[in-house]
This record gives structure tokens, C-alpha cells and sequence, in this order.
């Protein structure tokens, strides 16, 4: 039998619960992984929340949409992103369906070899946000000598949006909780603090102008902010304000009306990311591990916010 993590119902973490099932095979094309990490992502509680869509028929949900783990079947004309998968393989699977479980049936296509130095629970951290932030900087046309604003620096995606762009050759400042500013000092990065004042603090650190804002946050003063700064709304773009923004004419990106799901590029930067979280180039910061039976203990520290590094859940 397999445990997995189900909402059966919509509201808040209390209604996840672990059940037990029959996983049927692996198919062709498919391979079957005994999980080791499932990231956690804010995504995850917005599928449960009711916030995009309270279906009672498309209950229960299940959750998750990476892991990292060790491959223990495959069916036929099993091709993952790198080439045939073996018994044996430790994979990285994204973006998959209902990551939170002790063992995933999942398309080949979906696996990439995990780099043998990246730890289970960062490798399961990578992608969502790393694939987010690669979106972002492609989506912008970063390169070296821009000026990048980001906001919201600390959280998931910030970090390597962050990190991403620095090793594009960017200068970067990142807006922050300030017991977080010396994190993202460590980065390479000029941190300000959000609130009231931001785009004074932001013209006195970049007297002669931003070129590229991303927002990670969704609030009207990211928006207002990066309007103000940045003359090319080409060149702004957001994961998270799917109201005003596409009436702003920036890039709206992701999963929500009108954005663009940007599926190509996202897929395409997985082999990169690996190899730069394997190397040590890119860091997964990881804050917090939960057993999967502490799972809503995970998402309540989650939606409470403030934490610093990523969530994972170790089966
Ligand atoms: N569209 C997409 O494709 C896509 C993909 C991934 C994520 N997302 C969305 O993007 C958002 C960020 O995701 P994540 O994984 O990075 O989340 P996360 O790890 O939970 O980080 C959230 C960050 O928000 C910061 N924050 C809170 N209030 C803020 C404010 N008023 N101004 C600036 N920063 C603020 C916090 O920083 P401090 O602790 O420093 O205050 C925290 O580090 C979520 O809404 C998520 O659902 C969208």
C-alpha cells in the first residue's frame, strides 16, 4: 500500500489527511519512484484554500507537485528528460501530480537525474522555484550589467531569481523582511526593506535606474513601484498579481487567467538547474523538514509566513 496526502474538503490545512491506497504499475511511459523529499510550495495551499476554485466534485485533491526520490519500476519505453530510467536511479520529478506520498507513479518525461551531491530534501526544493525564476529572467531578457529589482527576495522563488541572476552578471536589489537583509548580502545582493518609503530607499541605492523589476508578491506597491521605475513594461513582469496586472501591460506569468504558463521554458531549465545546484553554483536553502504525517503542521508554518528557506516533507 501507498500513503498519500489528500484536501478532502476546501479550507484550511485541517483538511489534509494521509490514506492509504493501491498504486497501480507503472504504464508505458511511465516509472514509479519511492519518494525521499516533496517540496512544498505556497501553490499547494491555494489548490485546497478555495482560492482558485472550490469544485465539490474535484474532491479529494491530491497534493504536490515535486519530489526527489528512487526509481523502483518502469514500464515500457520509460524516456525521461535525460535519456532511459532504471531501477536504481535517484531522480528529481517535476512537475508531477500529488508529490506529498511514499511513492509516485509519474510520466518518464517528468524525471531528471538527481546530481549525487544535492541532498534529498534540497533536490526536492529545486524546481518549481528554480523553473519560476528561470521564467522570470527569460521571460525579462536579464543580462549582465542590468539592474534588477526584486520583490520579495527571501522567500522561494526570490532566492533563486536572486541567485540566477547574479550568475547572469546582474546587480540585483532585493526587497526583504530586514532580519533577512544579511542572508541575501551574502548573495551578492543590496537588500531594502518593503513599506512605506520603498521607491525612495530603492532611487538613493539605484540613482540611475532600474531596468528589470520582478515581482514575487502581488501587492499594489510591488506594482506601483516597478511601474515607476521601469519605462519598459516589457521588462516587468509577475507571478503573482493576476489582477491588475494584465490591464498594466507587464508579463503576467504562471498559472493564472491570461498569464502566460510559460510550460517550454520552465521544463527546458531543469537539466540546467540540476547541474548548478549539483555543482554548488545555485544553493536550495531548505529551513524546514516535516514527516508526511505532519503534514498540516507544514502548511500552517507555511501560511503563517516568516520562514526562512524551504519546506519539504520526508516521507
Ligand atoms: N505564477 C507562478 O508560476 C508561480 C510560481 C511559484 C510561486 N508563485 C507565487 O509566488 C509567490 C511567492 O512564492 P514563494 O515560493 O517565493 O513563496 P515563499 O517562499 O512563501 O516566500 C514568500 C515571501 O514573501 C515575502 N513577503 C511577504 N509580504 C511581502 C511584502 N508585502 N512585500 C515583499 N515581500 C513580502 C516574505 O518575505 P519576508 O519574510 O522577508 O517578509 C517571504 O519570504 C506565492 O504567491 C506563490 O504562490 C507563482
Amino acid at each position: 500500500m501507498t500513503t498519500i496526502v489528500q484536501a478532502v474538503s476546501y479550507g484550511g490545512p485541517e483538511v489534509l489527511q494521509l490514506t492509504e491506497v493501491e498504486l497501480a504499475p507503472p504504464g508505458t511511459g511511465e516509472v514509479q519512484i519511492d519518494v525521499r523529499a516533496a517540496g512544498v510550495n505556497p501553490i499547494d495551499t491555494k489548490v485546497y484554500s478555495g482560492l482558485m476554485g472550490a469544485d465539490p466534485s474535484a474532491l479529494p485533491k491530491r497534493l504536490g507537485f515535486e519530489a526527489a526520490g528512487v526509481v523502483t519500476a518502469v514500464g515500457p519505453d520509460a524516456l525521461g528528460t535525460e535519456g532511459p530510467v532504471a531501477v536504481g536511479d535517484e531522480v528529481i520529478a517535476f512537475r508531477i501530480d500529488g508529490a506529498y506520498a511514499d511513492r509516485v507513479v509519474v510520466p518518464a518525461y517528468a524525471v531528471i537525474p538527481k546530481p549525487a551531491a544535492l541532498g534529498w530534501p534540497e533536490a526536492a526544493g529545486l524546481m518549481l522555484t528554480g523553473a519560476t525564476a528561470v521564467h522570470l529572467l527569460t521571460a525579462t531578457a536579464v543580462e549582465a550589467d542590468d539592474t534588477v529589482l526584486i520583490h520579495g527576495g527571501s522567500g522561494g522563488v526570490g532566492l533563486m531569481a536572486i541567485q540566477l541572476a547574479v550568475l547572469r552578471g546582474a546587480r540585483v536589489i532585493a526587497t526583504a523582511s530586514p532580519r533577512k537583509h544579511a542572508d541575501l548580502v551574502a548573495l551578492g545582493v543590496e537588500p531594502v526593506a518593503y513599506g512605506d518609503g520603498l521607491l525612495d530607499r530603492i532611487q538613493a541605492l539605484a540613482p540611475d535606474g532600474i531596468d528589470v523589476a520582478l515581482d514575487l508578491i502581488g501587492t499594489d506597491e510591488a506594482l506601483d513601484t516597478s511601474l515607476s521605475l521601469v519605462a519598459d513594461r516589457s521588462r516587468i513582469a509577475t507571478i503573482a498579481n493576476f489582477g491588475s496586472g494584465p490591464a498594466a501591460g507587464i508579463k503576467v506569468l504562471g498559472g493564472g487567467p491570461g498569464a502566460d504558463a510559460g510550460t517550454e521554458v520552465r521544463m527546458a531549465a531543469r537539466p540546467e538547474l540540476a547541474r548548478l545546484a549539483g555543482t554548488g553554483e545555485l544553493k536550495v536553502q531548505v529551513g524546514s523538514t516535516f514527516a508526511l504525517t505532519d503534514v498540516a503542521d507544514a502548511h500552517r508554518l507555511l501560511i503563517a509566513g516568516g520562514a526562512t528557506g524551504k519546506i519539504v516533507l520526508l516521507p
